[in-house]
């Protein structure tokens, strides 16, 4: 067996520092507005011109950003930069205000969470989750995995035809935006019990012109007033770890008594998948750490047992419990399962 050499290791840990500050650096770039005005080709004067930005701290930026490759310097003579590499191409994705928002989340509520980690094992009191900020931020960077969680949607049996939709937890409404566009005779409420996220939900509905055929009412669901056996598919995406594994099954009843015999009922989770494709994209890395992150605070809960989450779906009297995995290795999945159908249900079955 050959040992890994030292210098490997070191590098390593090198490698390691300069990806956290490479996160910093991009922050810094977006935050200043300095990443916009590097879309062209810039001198520390001409961006020192109309801000009051400090020239000798600016010129430090500037030559970090290069080191990392974030920008590069595209006139030796004046010494001017542009934007390039990895912050381009974060400015200009369909995914960037998303993307922007775990850069931030990674930094303002990863970054001091995990500093206060050694004590919070050691059994310290855990902090709350739920600032405007953070409920703000949870809600933008769900909306990364929507298409491809739409188009898994669209795989379950079932979603497809269903016209009733409850969306428990909706954030920015993007689901209920995503099914009521493609299926044009549905109709969708979402309950968001964060009213400035609500609101966002709502204006994205104007938008699509999805007004007349949606509602959204702000508040808890489980206190929330419902008709039952009303709703064809019910969905809890990205939110099953806000619900305290104590009230699971109540929450479960309460959905199972929502939806008609036959009716869907499909929980969006992310999962700690040790899978090649999983490991090769840094999913497996990521949710592992965004399930230390749960768990470490108060009001915040673990990602799912699926072996659990199958028996308490059925023990609420779903059937069919099945998965549809959406994310390489299967890092994001749907666990659904389907109330009794009418013609089986009851004791004229
Ligand atoms: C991580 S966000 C996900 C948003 C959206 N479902 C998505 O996947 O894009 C979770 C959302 O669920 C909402 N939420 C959590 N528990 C809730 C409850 N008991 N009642 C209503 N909304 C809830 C939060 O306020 C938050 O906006």
């Amino acid at each position: 067996m050959t040992r890994t050499p030292s210098k490997w290791w070191e590098r390593t840990l090198f490698q390691t520092l300069a990806s956290f500050s490479r996160a910093h650096l991009l922050r810094i770039g977006i935050r200043t507005n300095l990443f916009e005005a590097l879309r062209q080709p810039k001198t520390v004067n001409q961006l020192t011109q109309d801000s009051q930005l400090a020239p000798d701290l600016l010129q430090a930026w500037l030559r970090a950003a290069a080191s990392h490759g974030l920008i590069r310097m595209v006139r030796e003579r004046d010494r001017a930069y542009q934007i390039d590499g990895l912050a381009k191409w974060l400015l200009e994705t369909p995914d960037s205000r998303s993307l922007i928002a775990l850069i931030e989340e990674t930094i303002e509520g990863y970054g001091p969470l995990l500093e206060r980690m050694p004590d919070l094992i050691k059994e310290d009191a855990r902090p709350e989750f739920g600032s405007p900020a953070e409920s703000r931020r949870a809600a933008e960077i769900s909306q990364l995995v929507e298409r491809q969680a739409l188009s898994a949607l669209g795989r379950i049996p079932g979603v497809r035809g269903a016209r009733r939709l409850l969306d428990v937890g909706c954030g920015y409404g993007g689901y209920l935006v995503g099914l009521l566009s493609r299926y044009r005779d549905a109709h969708g409420v979402g309950i968001e019990q964060d009213s400035e996220v609500a609101e966002i939900a709502l204006r994205n509905l104007q938008a699509a012109d999805l007004s007349r055929r949606s509602e959204i009412r702000v508040g808890e669901f489980m206190s929330m007033d419902l008709a039952a056996g009303f709703y064809d598919l019910i969905l809890l995406n990205n939110n099953l770890h806000y619900f305290a594994p104590s009230i699971r099954s109540a929450l479960f009843d309460r959905i199972f008594s929502r939806l008609v015999p036959g009716g869907i009922f499909a929980i969006q989770t992310a999962v700690v998948s040790d899978r090649a494709a999983a490991r090769l994209m840094g999913y497996s890395a990521n949710t592992a750490v965004f399930d230390l992150y749960l768990r470490a605070h108060d009001n915040l809960y673990g990602l799912p047992d699926l072996g659990e989450l199958h028996a308490s779906l059925l023990a609420a009297g779903f059937e069919a419990v099945a998965e549809t995995a959406f994310l390489p290795g299967g890092s994001a999945r749907y666990v659904w399962g389907r109330t009794p159908r009418e013609d089986l249900a009851g004791p004229h079955a």
